[in-house]
C-alpha cells in the first residue's frame, strides 16, 4: 500500500509555509486505514506490548486500533484538566506553538512494556515528553510507531536509541 497517496497535503495550515499532512484522508479509505494499522502492529508483533500510548487527538485514532491488534490495552496522553484521576504532567515545544500532556498516574506499571503511537513524529517534542511521562511512571518504552515522519526535522536525533518505526517519511 501506498500510504503517501492517501495523505492530502495542505500548504500554509495552520501557518504560512507549514505543509500541513493531513491524515483524514486516508482514514476515511477502510483499506488504508485496515493496512496502516495492521502495518503497525506486524512490526511489533513479537515483542510483548503490555500496553499502547498515545497522545491526544490523533494518537488515539491510530493508537487505539493498533492496541485491539495487539491484544493490549490504550493509555491515553491528554491535554491538561481532561483527566479526572491524579495525574502527571509535562510540557513540550511543538512545531509551531507550546503545549502539555497528561497522565493518569495509575496507568502503567512498573516495568510494563510499552509501544508509543502516535500519526506524526515532526521536532519529537510531543514524543520526547510521551516517553518521559511513561518513563516517570515506571514503563519501558520498547518502540515508538508513527504514520508519518519528517525527517528533516530530525525528531528521531531527541529519542536516543529507541526503536522508531514510521509507514511514510518526508
Ligand atoms: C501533532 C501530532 C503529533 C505532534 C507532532 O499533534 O499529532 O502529536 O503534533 O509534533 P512534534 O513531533 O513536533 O511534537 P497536535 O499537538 O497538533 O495535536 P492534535 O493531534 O490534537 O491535533
Amino acid at each position: 500500500m501506498n500510504f503517501k497517496d492517501k495523505i492530502r497535503i495542505i500548504p500554509d495550515f495552520p501557518k504560512p509555509g507549514i505543509r500541513f499532512k493531513d491524515i483524514t484522508t486516508l482514514l476515511r479509505d477502510g483499506q488504508a486505514l485496515r493496512a496502516a494499522v495492521q502495518e503497525i502492529a506486524n512490526r511489533f508483533r513479537d515483542e510483548k506490548i503490555d500496553l499502547v500510548v498515545g497522545p491526544e487527538a490523533r494518537g488515539f485514532v491510530i493508537g487505539t486500533p493498533v492496541a485491539y491488534e495487539l491484544g493490549c490495552g490504550f493509555v491515553p496522553l491528554r491535554k491538561p484538566g481532561k483527566l479526572p484521576a491524579e495525574t502527571a504532567k509535562m510540557e513540550y515545544g511543538l512545531e509551531y506553538g507550546k503545549d502539555a500532556l497528561e497522565i493518569h498516574l495509575d496507568a502503567i506499571q512498573p516495568g510494563q512494556r510499552i509501544l508509543l503511537v502516535d500519526d506524526l513524529l515532526a521536532t519529537g517534542g510531543t514524543t520526547r515528553a510521551a516517553v518521559e511521562l511513561v518513563e516517570k511512571l515506571g514503563g519501558q518504552v520498547v518502540g515508538l510507531a508513527f504514520l508519518i515522519e519528517l525527517t528533516y526535522l530530525e525528531g528521531r536525533k531527541q529519542l536516543g536509541d529507541k526503536e522508531v518505526f514510521s509507514l511514510v517519511q518526508y
